[in-house]
């Protein structure tokens, strides 16, 4: 049999992959199932941005052909104009803007592109975990940043060895922050990763996946809007859960123009870039009123409401997020002795209720679990009623 790379024998075990064997056992004995386990918007695409897609591959068979791997002009002007208007931020939609399959390939890619064996990145730890797999995928070093309440869930740079930044080529950051919902009330701690970075020649790879999905009037800064960020880093952005397109597949990075240069490159001899016709979709989400955008999340937020209130009840405390459709939580008193992949065993098995384990996102989650936003209002109360009698019956 022949084996395949170390690099990926190197990853780590995929702790969802527990949940998701006893999700589906679940689903086979017929069990009703509450998924809150993966973050994958259940609300549909908005209809304007459906439309044009289905007008596009209906009346431009042109757009069936081979798109343009770094995004059509169009797209990236799109993008461009929307980060006028909304950061002030000026980039040159021909070579400060590259479109993407999604944030992930971008980000993946990234390490890829940057990384020889021995060379180091920073991550966080939790983090989404292609920060973490991108960087062992690419042969790269991780060097772990905790993220803890303590730390308000904010990197402590000055924690970081000299001779560990000095070798390190990227870091990564994202916020707001899957998996601990953390935002940044301002721009100073971006700023001081600026000057880190300056410091230590490091490129920064601020990952602004939920650059939208925001509650209570909250605004979710631009790591662009930095003076000087250009400079050092990249911003990824996805389609996925502003405008509930997981499955179109279409995101894109800003930022240097040199610093692209080489994921650009790669990515040509990969793959072709996304098909026009969506990304033609992705121009009008983001040239139409953003009204879609903010009904999404009124929805988000009243089942945050919803949930957090219940389990309050039940005496399991919740700080409200101010942007993610996540919950991040401790493991409720009575369970601190177990892992959070035990807790989330026993819940599954118990009640049918799906979450993730806080340690699948690294070590430093271990004790929390985390509960995506994405099943209907009414599921929340059908959930609420069952960790009712699961945290009753199983408290120690
Ligand atoms: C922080 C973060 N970044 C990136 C992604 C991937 O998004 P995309 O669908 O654009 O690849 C996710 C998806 O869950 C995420 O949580």
């Amino acid at each position: 049999m022949i084996s395949p790379t170390k690099k990926l024998k190197k990853l780590p075990p995929y702790l969802f992959e527990a949940i998701n064997i006893l999700k589906n056992d679940a689903y086979a004995r017929k069990q009703d199932v509450i998924d809150l386990g993966m973050g994958n918007p259940d609300m549909p695409t908005p209809g304007h941005i459906i439309e044009t897609f289905c007008d596009t591959v209906v009346n431009h068979p042109n757009t069936h052909r081979y798109p343009q791997a770094k995004g059509m002009l169009k797209f990236r002007k799109a993008v461009a104009d929307w980060y006028r208007k909304r950061y002030e931020v000026e980039l040159n939609p021909e070579s400060e803007v590259l479109a993407l399959v999604g944030s992930k390939e971008g980000i993946a890619h990234m390490s890829m592109a940057y990384l020889d064996p021995g060379d180091y990145a920073l991550v966080p730890n939790p983090s989404y975990l292609v920060h973490k797999n991108g960087v062992i995928m690419a042969g790269g070093e991780v060097y772990d940043m905790p993220l803890t309440e303590d730390n308000g869930y904010l990197p402590g740079l000055e924690a970081i060895p000299w001779r560990i930044a000095k070798k390190a080529k990227l870091m990564f950051i994202s916020y707001p922050n899957n998996p601990t919902t953390a935002v940044v009330k301002d721009l100073s701690f971006f700023k001081k990763v600026v000057a880190f970075a300056k410091k230590h020649d490091i490129i920064v790879c601020h990952d602004f996946a939920y650059s939208d999905v925001v509650f209570d009037k909250y605004k979710s800064p631009s790591f662009m809007e930095v003076p000087g960020a250009k400079e050092v880093g990249l911003e990824f952005h996805s389609f996925s859960k502003t405008y509930c397109m997981a499955g179109w597949r279409l995101g894109f990075v800003v930022g240097n123009a040199e610093i692209l240069k080489p994921l650009e490159k790669l990515k040509s001899y990969l793959d072709f870039g996304i098909f026009t016709a969506i990304q033609l979709a992705g121009v009008k989400a983001l040239n139409s009123s953003q009204e879609c955008v903010d009904e999404i999340n009124a929805e988000y937020k009243r089942r945050r409401d919803k949930f957090i209130k219940d389990l309050g009840k039940l005496g399991w405390e919740i700080e409200p997020p101010s942007a993610t459709m996540y919950l991040w939580a401790r493991l409720p008193e009575g369970f601190r002795h177990m892992t959070s992949l035990e807790f989330c065993e026993l819940l599954i098995l118990k009640t049918g209720i799906a979450m993730a384990p806080g340690v699948a996102f690294g070590s430093y989650g271990e004790g929390y679990v985390r509960m995506a936003l994405v099943t209907h209002y009414n599921r929340f109360h059908d959930a609420a009623l069952r960790l009712k009698k699961f945290l009753g019956d199983e408290r120690k």
